[in-house]
């Protein structure tokens, strides 16, 4: 496999640091753009845009870098026909629309938009690297990245998906760890199978795959991106540590909640958008979900659409215990910074955590004073 230095010349990129995409409105032009200016990977979670709006946000991120910048979507898949009454979902949820004092929930319509318009978008976005999450990608769209000439990455949180990533061609993966904020890429089997910690999914990954593997979930500082490099990792992608960057475009309330959690504070959930997610646990999470009642929650992408307009309502309103609070369990070390000034610090730490870790050898080396046998 390439060492690391070969596989950032590829990506044109200095240090080995993604900022994860956040759709959603975690990631603006202005974080991507200064991630990437600081010699990370910057990348726009353009999920819930449109075509329109990824060639906009695009644009706005290329007037503020001349450097590489990735773009990311959810990989499609074939909606189940839900088995669960809306109307139960729309009932469940609709005293906290009244709450809110904004008209009651009505059943979601789909985007106007498809993968492949997002795809062919993408593909004219200037982005240098696509990455996707939540499956694989369809065999042309594949291709037609490729004729383009853009570095292609996809989400395992197995070493089964990630084997099935490179099978489909994929020029990396993302190994995503259960610790990690935000929607789980799992793909196949169960997903409360599929939580492998960071620290063991991605050597177990390493060692499976033969490209490049990025480890993502719970790294938040030097300390966190040394210890992903010595398990085999090419470069680290961190979600939770930029959305409390200055740049961010998370709602005030949002930034506090993820300032002042800890690392208890976080679990998954499907209350939000019926797919699991791990966020700050809050009252709309907990009460939707109360006594296990799944039968509330539509399936992805459906409860997504359901629950918008409550959480659009809420972030106006600084309603935090309505809002999809998407965190990892590293919320403890979230700083309010700038995004210079946090990829300035993550580069000094993991120097010194790397330079700190090689005094650890030279100090074994030194023969001990009492030359006394340890064991
Ligand atoms: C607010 C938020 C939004 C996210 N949106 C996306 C997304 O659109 N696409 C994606 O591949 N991953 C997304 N993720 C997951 C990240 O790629 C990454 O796995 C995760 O942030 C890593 O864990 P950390 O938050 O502990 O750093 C999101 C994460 C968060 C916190």
């Amino acid at each position: 496999m390439a060492t690391i230095s070969d596989f950032l010349q590829i990506l044109k990129v200095q240090h080995p640091i993604f900022q994860a995409p956040l759709a959603g409105g975690g990631d603006t032009p202005e974080l991507v753009a200064a991630v990437s200016n600081a010699g990370g990977l910057g990348f726009i979670g353009a999920a819930y845009l449109s075509p329109e709006q990824m060639v906009e946000v695009a644009r706005v991120v290329k007037s503020k870098t001349t450097r590489p910048f990735g773009i990311n979507l959810f990989a499609p898949s074939t909606p189940n026909p839900a088995s669960i009454s809306p109307d139960i979902a729309m009932q469940r949820i609709a005293p906290y629309f009244a709450e809110l004092g904004i008209p009651a929930p009505s059943l979601p319509s789909g985007p106007s938009f498809t993968f492949s318009h997002q795809l062919a978008a993408a593909l004219e976005t200037g982005a240098s690297a696509f990455s996707f999450t939540f499956g694989l990608l369809p065999s042309e769209a594949m291709q037609s990245l490729k004729q383009k000439g853009i570095f292609v990455l996809g989400t395992a949180t197995t070493v089964n998906e990630a084997v099935e990533l490179e099978t489909a061609g994929v020029d990396a993966v993302v190994a995503q760890g259960s610790e990690a904020g935000g929607h789980r890429g799992t793909f196949r089997g169960d997903f409360s199978a599929s939580m492998i910690g960071t620290i063991s999914l991605v050597p177990q990954v390493v060692d499976a795959v033969r490209i490049p593997v990025i480890a993502s979930g719970g790294i938040m500082d030097g300390r966190g991106i040394a210890a992903a490099l010595a398990l085999g990792a090419s470069a680290v992608q961190l979600g939770t540590a930029f959305l409390t960057c200055k740049e961010s475009g998370i709602p005030e309330v949002y930034r506090e909640a993820i300032l002042s959690a800890r690392e208890d504070r976080t679990r998954l959930t499907r209350a939000f958008s019926g797919r699991p997610a791990r966020g700050i646990v809050n009252r709309f999470m907990t009460e939707v979900e109360s006594g296990g009642n799944q039968e509330a929650i539509l399936p992805f992408p459906l409860q997504n659409a359901l629950t918008r307009p409550l959480r659009t309502a809420a972030a106006k309103s600084g309603r935090a215990e309505f809002l999809s609070l998407w965190a990892g369990q590293g919320v403890r070390m979230a700083r309010r910074q700038s995004a210079a000034e946090l990829m300035a610090r993550l580069v000094k730490e993991t120097e010194a955590a790397i330079h700190g870790l090689q005094g650890i050898h030279s100090h074994e080396s030194t023969p001990s004073k009492s030359g006394a046998a340890t064991d």
